[in-house]
């Protein structure tokens, strides 16, 4: 079986091949044009994946070596995520499915980063905690079955996601900070400074907090000498901001864990590509005697395969969809 996967939630073009239990191609156009505007811009990401889509369809068929008429599935995200943006995958894999005659299936992305831990060995034994932390979720989400999810609780204001590239924004670093202030944080103390840690109550989290609480931190600092300040602690901000970023996602998969008993955890989302998340999770699940699994690199940033392989899943299981498929902005 053959799964052409499409993905353009976002500022992401990507299309993947998945067939036979193999990811043959997974092909990531990122759009550059964003970074001068320090965020992503809805109308600039439509017009890129308009660009890019057909290119990068074509590649990923080209690079699993397979044709277009051998595909048996199309997968495609239909939210949540831009509405302009969405409709372009959207209809380009409508049209593709017209033409092909083939079923299309509309996937949830954040489903989609879930099952993203399904690509490579091992893959996740039911029913596992998924700590789903990308730029716009925070959740901790009970994963029962294929397709039956439980959410345990979410961020209440920003996303885990969304507090690196917020404050890593406040310290002058480029959009997506996230992937800096990682790097920048390997090489701090996270000690150096004490920002607070939102530890509400159940499973719920917020970030808005820190964010301000960083602000305040900088702004105490005289304003012509604010620059000189930030680069020479730089390092350790980096580290503080991040170990008050992953301290209560850590607290609350304990929780979780001794709660519902469970004995696998993964990580799913562009933050799962954070190295002190990954090192403390690894601490935790030997301490606590759990499996953890997380996506290798490349699938835990947006990307099509995660699209594809979720797709492939949902048609095994009879869940397809229509032309009539429509996109969904939010949850
Ligand atoms: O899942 P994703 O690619 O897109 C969404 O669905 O939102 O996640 C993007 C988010 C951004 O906020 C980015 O800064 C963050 O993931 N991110 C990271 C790292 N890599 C990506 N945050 C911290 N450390 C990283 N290594
Ligand atoms: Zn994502």
């Amino acid at each position: 079986m053959i799964t052409l996967g499409i993905e353009s939630s976002c500022d992401e073009t990507s299309a993947a091949i998945y067939a036979n239990g193999e990811m043959r191609s997974n092909v990531i156009a990122t759009q550059a044009i964003h970074e001068q505007f320090g965020g992503v811009v809805p109308e600039l990401a439509s017009r890129a994946h308009q660009q890019k889509i057909w290119g990068t369809v074509s590649q990923a068929v080209q690079e699993a070596g397979v044709s277009l008429e051998e595909i048996d599935t199309i997968a495609v995200t239909n939210g949540p995520g831009l509405m302009g943006a969405l409709l372009v995958g959207l209809s380009f894999a409508k049209g593709l499915a017209l033409r092909l005659n083939k079923p299309i299936v509309g996937v949830n992305h954040m489903d989609a980063h879930i099952y993203a831990n399904f690509i490579d060995e091992p893959k996740p034994e039911f029913p596992f905690l998924s700590l789903t932390v990308s730029g716009g979720h925070t959740q901790l989400v009970l994963v029962k079955d294929y397709f039956e999810h439980e959410l345990l609780g979410q961020t209440r204001d920003d996303a885990a996601g969304e507090a690196f590239d917020k404050i890593g924004k406040m310290l002058g670093l480029p959009y997506p900070a996230g992937p800096v202030m990682d790097r920048l944080a390997k090489e701090g103390n996270p000690q150096a400074f004490s920002f607070p840690q939102s530890l509400l109550e159940g499973y719920e989290f917020s970030y808005s907090g820190l964010k301000t609480s960083v602000l305040y931190h900088l702004q105490a600092v005289n304003e012509d000498k604010r620059e000189t300040y930030i680069q020479e602690n730089l390092r350790d901000l980096c580290a503080s901001v991040s170990h008050a970023i992953t301290e209560p996602l850590i607290k609350k998969v304990k929780k979780a864990v001794r709660e519902f008993k469970l004995k696998t955890v993964v990580l799913a989302g562009g933050v799962s590509a954070n190295y002190m998340l990954r090192t403390k999770m690894e601490a935790l699940a030997k301490k606590e005697r759990f499996e953890f699994i997380a996506p290798k690199m490349a699938y835990c940033t947006d990307n099509a395969a995660m699209i594809a392989v979720t797709g492939s899943l949902k048609a095994e299981r009879g869940l397809i969809d229509d032309l009539s498929l429509k996109p969904f902005a939010s949850l």
